[in-house]
């Protein structure tokens, strides 16, 4: 007993300064985006905007000008979202849309407003994201599995409905928020579509976040691949490990334990993880710098292209996942050319 506290009170200064010396190199090997790029007369569009990096995207694009549209699920929380925003950048071009990537219904509902609304589109920033820490059997109101539904195919469906407008207001960009966590995908995707009346889920292997997240990597590639000499520049990007409002909701919407483990563990992950403003950067960087136009389809880390998980780098993988979100999400595709 004795041995063992004294074991500890060596130990525990030992791991905290330890932690102190890497939490340094993290916070302060983070880059900044300082370019003091104007947005006036562009139209941004950023999915859950309402909350988290997608608030301080949002609040970025409407100091430098820009007509901001959030497009969230929830528009009680987006309305006070853009208030804040309009009050804090003097900005009146702060709006908010309806849009549940859980509906296709709801995709396409929002694609036509914004059509019918708009005249450009300049920036979509594809950034709202589920995260789920246990495999629970929960699916979207298309029977794909509700993470993978809404990370990769409400957003498939949402940038191939606006990509006209997109093209019309080249040269135009489409930023699609991914994750390190991508790199946990060790099987190339199964694609399979199964009879609704034999598994629960229409594509019952796709399914979870970081499959979802590799998804968002192949998809950014291929979307520049596609329009590579249209003008719409796509990259993907992992934004940082960043204390956000996705930790909770994963874990408080799963059993007591986790909601319990959440509440003892949320103070160390707000002091182990980066802020929001800091986890926006990465996104702004690829919305904004000048360099991007041509590193089309790169992913991107803290600022700078990163190699993605050699899976992410499958394009013959890419192009079957984008023939089958088309048949998931109906929609007419042409021929990959
Ligand atoms: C994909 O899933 C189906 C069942 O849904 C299975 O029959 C098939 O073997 C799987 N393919 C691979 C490559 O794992």
């Amino acid at each position: 007993m004795a041995l063992l506290s004294r074991l500890l009170s060596w130990l525990v200064p030992i791991l905290v300064v330890l932690y102190a010396v890497f939490y340094w190199q993290v916070i302060t090997n983070r880059k900044y985006f300082t370019n003091d790029v104007k947005l006036n007369g562009k139209t941004t569009i950023v999915t859950g905007g309402n909350s988290g990096i997608g608030w301080w995207t949002a609040l970025d694009f409407a100091q430098r000008g820009a007509r901001v549209v959030l497009a969230c699920r929830n528009l009680k929380k987006a309305e006070d979202a853009a208030k804040e925003i309009k009050m804090r950048t003097g900005n009146s071009e702060v709006v908010v849309r309806h849009l549940d990537l859980a509906s296709l219904q709801s995709v396409r509902e929002f694609s036509n407003k914004i059509i019918e609304s708009e005249e450009r589109l300049d920036i979509l920033v594809n950034n709202a994201g589920l995260a789920r820490l246990q495999h629970r059997a929960k699916a979207t109101e298309d029977n794909f599995d509700l993470v993978f539904g809404v990370n990769h195919f409400g957003h498939f469906l949402l940038t191939n409905l606006l990509l006209d407008l997109l093209k019309k207001s080249s040269p135009s960009r489409v930023v699609t928020v991914s994750s390190s966590g991508h790199r946990y995908a060790k099987e190339p995707m199964n694609l399979t579509r199964e009879d609704p009346a034999v598994a629960s889920l229409l594509y019952p292997h796709l399914e979870g976040y970081k499959i979802s997240k590799l998804a968002n990597i192949q998809f950014g590639r291929e979307l520049a691949r596609r329009e590579a000499s249209s003008g719409v520049v796509s990259v993907s990007l992992h934004p940082g490990t960043i204390y956000t409002p996705i930790w909770k909701n994963a874990m408080t919407d799963d059993t007591v334990w986790w909601k319990v483990l959440y509440y003892i563990l949320s103070p160390l992950m707000w002091l182990s993880m980066i802020d929001e403003e800091a986890g926006t950067q990465t996104t702004l960087h690829c919305a904004l710098d000048d360099s991007i136009p041509q590193l089309s389809g790169s992913y991107f880390d803290n600022c700078q292209v990163m190699a993605p998980s050699a899976l992410a780098e499958d394009d013959e993988m890419a192009r079957r996942l984008w023939q089958v979100s088309c048949e998931a999400t109906g929609l007419k595709c042409t021929s990959t050319n």
